[in-house]
């Protein structure tokens, strides 16, 4: 076979990733706990030459028609990890490739466009450089990308990504399958334009935030609580843990130096609006990564709902429905 086509999803962490305490291996200060989404994800086709001076990055983005090629810092990444997948995988021989890369979504704005990309390109490369992978090493191979949420794309449903003491145990395994809970996340589109500051540069400066320290605290006991939340399938726990970490993690990033301000007023406005629904009895929750959009986390019994009064508020530009999905995969 010359040529393969994959399918990765993008997540959204319930609870997050920032910081790293090792930042060649990606490793984090923490575990994290996400979900895969349905409509949000990368195709990606890798076909491989035998001359290994043809490496390609072609990638057509959101509402775009064609396919462009790229010479910037994606294509960097994607040579950089190259390399690592190289190393990680014992290879001697160097293959040629050519890729193309398409994105279901609008990417660097708080989506996981990363994560859904170097998942599929850790798979890609595996099969490039002719080897198999269990589920685990791939985890920890993607990691190895640099976009260490990658990671929690490779397993099934709902993901839980273990610290670990060292670079071969920090990998995610799926701890539900996708039909386990029937959450929606609405992802609620405020500004197309691309973040400034992209999560990589983000995380290098969390530890300069006088709150860090306290976060990483607070998260031992917020990590059980999620756990239990979400194997009792409480989702009034579960959604105030939820924007809990949420803030947790936007108060460190607004605090450390130079601070990191990745909401905007509307995210505000919207963010008010989540909590004004409650008060009136219906029940959604907020959770925001590096970006100004939210994820409006609900069950689906009230997902119509949400999406009448969702469509109403000037702030929205646009919602992309999303259920429980499956990880990494072949197509
Ligand atoms: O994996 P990275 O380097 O793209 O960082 C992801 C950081 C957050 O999206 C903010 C949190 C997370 O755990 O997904």
């Amino acid at each position: 076979m010359k040529k393969v086509k994959i399918k990765s999803p993008a997540n959204i962490a319930f609870i997050k990733y920032w910081g790293q305490r090792d930042k060649k291996l990606f490793l984090p200060f923490n575990d994290s706990f996400s979900m895969n989404l349905s409509s949000c994800y990368t195709i990606l086709e890798i076909e491989k030459k035998e001359d290994p001076k043809i490496q390609k990055l072609y990638v057509k983005d959101y509402e775009k028609d064609n396919f462009e090629i790229k010479t910037d810092d994606s294509f960097k990444k994607v040579l950089t990890f190259y390399h690592q997948a190289k190393k990680f995988l014992k290879v001697k021989k160097d293959y040629g490739f050519v890729i193309y890369s398409y994105n279901s979504f609008p990417k660097k704005a708080g989506i996981a466009s990363s994560a859904s990309f170097f998942s599929a390109l850790a798979l890609g490369f595996s099969w490039l450089f002719e080897k198999k992978l269990d589920k685990k090493n791939l985890s920890i191979l993607s990691r190895l990308s640099g976009s260490g949420s990658s990671c929690r794309s490779i397993p099934d449903g709902f993901s839980w990504w273990y610290k670990g003491k060292k670079s071969s145990d920090s990998y995610a395994i799926s701890i539900a399958p996708p039909s386990y809970w029937d959450l929606v996340d609405l992802v609620l589109i405020l500004n197309k334009k691309e973040k400034k500051v992209s999560s990589l540069e983000g995380h290098i400066m969390a530890e300069t935030s006088g709150l860090f320290k306290y976060r990483l605290l607070s998260l031992e006991k917020r990590l059980k609580e999620i756990k239990k939340a979400f194997f009792k399938k409480d989702f009034t726990y579960f959604g105030n843990l939820l924007e809990e970490e949420t803030i947790s993690m936007h108060s460190v990033m607004m605090t450390q130096k130079p601070p990191l301000f990745y909401w905007s007023g509307k995210t505000v406005e919207v963010i008010k609006k989540i909590i004004e629904q409650r008060k009136k009895g219906l029940e959604g929750y907020f959770t925001i990564d590096a970006g100004e959009n939210i994820h409006l986390i609900c069950q689906k019994k009230d997902e119509e709902k949400f999406l009448n009064f969702l469509k109403k508020q000037k702030e929205v530009l646009q919602i992309i429905k999303n259920y429980p999905t499956y990880g990494t995969k072949f197509i």
